[in-house]
């Protein structure tokens, strides 16, 4: 059987982003997990870019390193913070070019320490007052898991009720036996579109 054509969520947040983001830019990834994300935004962002990540777990934050080290990624390239992505906004001065956000848990790790509701809807926020204008936020929902679709209900409302300040998309394959992972991604207009 030909395989699909379309992208899963993960792979088309990727090339949305890889789209946007140029060399020096600074870019954000809100739940730092083993560190795959971080890794595919330094690429993007080059040698003189920033990569800041969030986790509320110390695993992760030594994954990410031992990715990034593994990469051979030069440590003044990266930032990593133990603190919940609804904190995001102590830690960034300047404004920045994506906010990346892959929720659930932690593979491999306890189930339980799991993206919540209230703060990704806070970090999201937040994440609005970072991003600048053609910058992007996308936020990759699993709703297979317990909490996990009313997140992603919340997660979508929350970005339809955004003013038209944001150009709003919402990217899930249909038809498939389990609760699929969805993509809601958000792009700063132009002042003038
Ligand atoms: C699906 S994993 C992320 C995968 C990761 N981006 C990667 O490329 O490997 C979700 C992560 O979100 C983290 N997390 C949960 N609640 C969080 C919060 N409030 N702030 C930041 N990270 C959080 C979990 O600890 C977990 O590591």
């Amino acid at each position: 059987m030909m395989s699909s054509v379309f992208p899963r969520p993960t792979e088309m947040a990727q090339a949305w982003l890889r789209e946007i983001l140029c060399a020096g830019d600074h870019a954000v990834d809100a739940t730092l997990g083993n560190g795959h994300d971080a890794l595919f935004l330094s690429g993007c962002v080059g040698e003189s870019g920033k990569v800041i990540g969030f986790d509320i777990q110390e695993a992760a934050l030594v994954a990410s390193t031992e990715l990034m080290e593994a990469q051979g990624i030069a440590r003044d390239r990266y930032e990593w913070h133990q603190v919940s992505h609804a904190r995001m906004i102590e830690f960034l001065k300047s404004p920045v070019k994506a906010v990346m956000f892959n929720l659930g848990y932690l593979p491999g790790a306890d189930h339980a320490l799991i993206t919540v509701v209230d703060q990704t809807i806070a970090a999201l926020q937040a994440a609005t007052q970072l991003v600048q204008v053609g910058g992007m936020i996308t936020v990759v929902c699993y709703p297979g898991h317990p909490g996990g679709e009313d997140e992603m209900i919340a997660v979508r409302e929350w970005a339809c009720s955004l003013g038209d300040e944001w150009h709003v998309v919402h990217y899930e394959k249909w038809a498939t036996r389990k609760k699929a992972p969805a993509l809601v991604a958000l792009q700063r207009k132009e002042k003038s579109s």
